[in-house]
């Protein structure tokens, strides 16, 4: 027998703050695409406040903060400055990210077993302000582990190796994508996902059991230039409507 089950979608909207910079305009409106994806749908608006603010400032994050009413989640690097930044604001949810000054974007997962020590001091505070942590991790064992080590709530799992690949690695990248999400659960660890998921993709996702959110931002971002962001995502979200969680 199935479950079924919501799976929550969390719209990264750090795109839809690239066109702006890309001008140094007011426009895109950030706050105005965060209500749009929130009245279609979305669960909550996810954004990455980089070391190098590409994209998200950090007038954004708090301005956001203060005018959604879903769930906001931060993906942030375990950076002091970022970290302050987030115990002032305190967002939903954190998800620790690796990152790269010269990356295109966040191209690998978190060490998490690497790096545990570095990460324990962070997660302490972040866990005593009440934000609920997820670390942005590939599809690997070890990493789950350590996760479980770390005593966080969530993990996201790195969807991009498996969006980025075809036929034989393709169906790899999957099947380690689920035998990941099996031993989070296990451990009792809440599995989220995310990078590189577009409609095409959607379906072999959605066979990763135990999902709690996918994040999605650049592909709904893409396809909002030719149908708008509410539609975009009452796509994704239709796209969605058939998952089924994980075999009981
Ligand atoms: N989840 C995390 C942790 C990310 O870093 C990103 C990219 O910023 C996403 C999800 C969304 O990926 P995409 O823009 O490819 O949908």
């Amino acid at each position: 027998m199935r479950q079924n089950c919501k799976l929550r979608l969390g719209v990264n909207i750090d795109h839809v703050a690239t066109l702006r910079q890309a001008r140094g305009t007011s426009y895109p409106n950030l706050i105005e695409a965060a209500q749009a994806c929130t009245a279609a749908g979305a669960d909550g608006i996810t954004i990455h406040l980089r070391e190098d603010r590409r994209h998200i400032q950090d007038q954004d994050v708090y301005a956001l903060r203060h005018a959604i009413k879903t769930s906001l989640n931060l993906e942030m690097a375990n950076h002091p400055d970022i970290v302050k930044i987030a115990l002032d604001v305190r967002p939903d949810e954190v998800c620790m990210v690796p990152e790269r000054r010269r990356e295109l974007t966040t191209e690998g997962g978190l060490d998490a077993a690497g790096q545990e020590r570095q990460l324990q001091p962070t997660l302490r505070k972040l866990h005593s302000a009440g934000i609920a942590v997820s670390l942005f991790i590939a599809a690997d064992p070890c990493q789950v582990r350590a996760a479980a080590r770390l005593g966080v709530p969530y993990i996201e799992l790195h969807t991009g190796a498996f969006c980025d690949s075809k036929g034989a690695k393709a169906r790899r990248e999957l099947s380690n994508l689920c035998s990941a999400a099996r031993l989070a659960h296990e451990l009792g660890i809440k599995v989220n996902a995310g990078h590189g998921i577009n409609l095409e993709n959607l379906p072999p996702i959605l066979t990763i059991p135990y999902l709690d959110t996918l994040n999605i931002g650049h592909s709904i971002v893409a396809r909002s230039v030719f149908i708008g962001i509410g539609q975009a995502v009452r796509e994704m979200r239709k796209g969605m409507r058939g998952y089924r969680g994980a075999k009981t």
